[in-house]
């Protein structure tokens, strides 16, 4: 089986850099880690890979001119790693359109609410804000708006009475670690296609995957 090349971008805690690495461990998923790239020489992320046996990098942004010249090295270590797909693992650079459409269709990112609601950040305090009762997580490609492109998948968790942002994040991470495998393997089989409709508009179209149709209610009924 000829596995998917990715190179994973982190910026810290690497947690769902963790549950990628842990996918990819298994003999039958179609994916393997060609790169761990940080901006942030203090990522724990970075120990993950290293402790994986995965090759990892530091890209400091900081030690370069402007954002041209820092994605220009960071493309060319993904590049030399034959990185055939990018995943964004809570990495917080903003992407100029240079580099995003260099990698386009070639990128996939997480982001901790159902977007598109609340893209950006805080997402967690603003979803408690907004009174939801629902929130979760969307894997889904990477286009030069922040938080914008065609959605792989996502996983809905519950907004539960007491939550604050942080017991809501907890249980959106958990999601997000079962969410972002899911969605990289659907990518790396195949089965997740780009459909661009007439209107211009991109939807992801999944072939063969089980879904329920039931309603999920809350509060349960
Ligand atoms: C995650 O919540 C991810 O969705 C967001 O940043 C966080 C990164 O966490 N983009 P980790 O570094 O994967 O633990």
């Amino acid at each position: 089986m000829a596995r998917l090349k990715i190179g994973i971008l982190i910026s810290g805690r690497g947690s769902n850099l963790q549950a990628l690495i842990d996918a990819c461990a298994r003999p039958d998923y179609p994916a393997e880690i060609v790169l761990v790239a940080s901006n942030r020489p203090d990522a724990f992320g970075i120990e993950r890979a290293r402790q994986a046996g995965l090759p990892a990098v530091v890209i400091p942004h900081r030690d370069f001119a402007d954002r041209a010249s820092f994605e220009a090295a960071l493309d060319g270590a993904l590049s030399q790693a034959g990185v055939e797909l990018i995943c964004n693992a809570g990495f917080l650079r903003l992407l100029t359109p240079w580099f995003v459409e260099r990698w386009h269709d070639r990128q996939i990112n997480i982001h901790p609410s159902l977007l598109p609601a609340f893209p950006g950040l805080h997402t967690h305090e603003r979803a408690l804000a907004a009174g939801v009762r629902f929130s979760g997580c969307t894997v889904h490609f990477v286009r030069v708006a922040m938080d914008e492109g065609p959605i792989i998948a996502q996983a809905a968790v519950p907004v539960l009475p007491g939550d604050d942002a942080e017991t809501l994040a907890a249980r959106v991470l958990a999601a997000e670690h079962r969410l972002f495998p899911l969605a990289l393997r659907l990518v790396a089989e195949g089965s997740a296609r780009i459909v661009r409709a007439a209107d211009g508009g991109e939807r992801v179209e999944i072939a063969g995957a089980a879904v329920s149709p039931d309603a999920i209610l809350n509060p349960a009924d």
